[in-house]
């Protein structure tokens, strides 16, 4: 039987509507609702939708919102300054500097200057250390995004055998730590990994690489779960996951579509954490 699909859209709009109560709490008690500055460096087509979107979201729910759109050509001590401004705005509960940014930028600098309690994005050392070490704190919000589906179809992690796919800091190394603290048994590949073997073990895939239709449907073990995190444009212009969708759904018990599954995820977790970040300001 064909696996069950999660659908990300609607679990997103659950999520964002789950957000609405404490929200408006937390703008009733202080004055002003939970807010998020967005930082944009550049012309690159895919942070440009990435960034309108997350926009959009957050005023919709009434959030503060806030892009700073910045040249190509900005250097590294005048992106540093806008952060420590953003940092010392009472009004920001949130902020996140869309990646990729330029070669001339080291991204790691400009990340480790955000304050970590306003790090929405959970790319700072110190709450990916915490993440690590199974510590409260900011998670990066596409691997908090597959937990929350997880929760969502009652897939218990505990003793299971998941294999994450690539080890990036945006989503493989944080949904490695998800997984750890949920008490799965957890294998990371990359690209020295046999990754048929791995795959072929697994109750939970979580594939995260880039790389289209990576992951063959017949490696997938009839019943385990596939989480798509792949977000692939073709020559055509269509979007294809990092598995092979058709094959993998006769053999998986659940499985996320692209697009619609993994996606829509990642916004409504970032405007979670905003009101989460919002909360701890107090
Ligand atoms: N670029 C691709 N994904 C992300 C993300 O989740 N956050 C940021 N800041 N940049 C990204």
């Amino acid at each position: 039987m064909a696996a069950q699909l999660i659908d990300g859209k609607a679990l997103a709009a659950k999520v964002r509507a789950g957000l609405v109560d404490e929200a408006k709490a937390i703008a009733a008690k202080r004055g002003f609702a939970p807010g998020i500055a967005v930082v944009r460096v550049g012309e690159d087509p895919a942070s440009k939708v990435y960034v309108t979107s997350k926009k959009k979201t957050a005023e919709e729910l009434g959030f503060g919102s806030w892009e700073h759109h910045l040249d190509a050509t900005v250097t590294q001590v005048d992106l540093l300054a806008l952060v420590a401004k953003l940092n010392a705005d009472p009004k920001v509960d949130g902020i996140l500097v869309q990646l990729p940014l330029p070669k001339h930028i080291d991204s790691n600098a400009v990340l480790l200057a955000i304050a970590p309690e306003k790090d929405v994005d959970g790319f700072h050392p110190v709450n990916a250390g915490n993440l690590f070490q199974g510590r409260p704190g900011l998670v990066a919000c596409t691997p908090a995004g597959v937990m929350r589906m997880l929760e969502e179809i009652r897939f218990s992690c505990s003793g299971k055998n998941a294999v994450v796919v690539g080890r990036s800091n945006i989503v493989g190394r944080p949904m490695a730590a998800l997984l750890i603290n949920a008490s799965a048994t957890v294998t990371v590949c990359h690209s020295k990994s046999d990754v048929a073997a791995e795959v072929r073990r697994a109750e939970l895939v979580v594939a995260a690489v880039g790389v289209r239709h990576l992951v063959k449907g017949e490696w997938v073990k009839p019943g385990a779960v596939v989480i798509d995190v792949g977000m692939n444009r073709g020559a055509d212009g269509k979007l294809s996951g990092d598995v092979e969708f058709e094959a993998a759904r006769e053999r998986a018990s659940f499985i996320t579509p692209v697009p619609g599954g993994v996606g829509p995820m990642t916004i409504a977790m970032l405007m979670s954490n905003t009101v989460t970040a919002a909360r701890s300001r107090g």
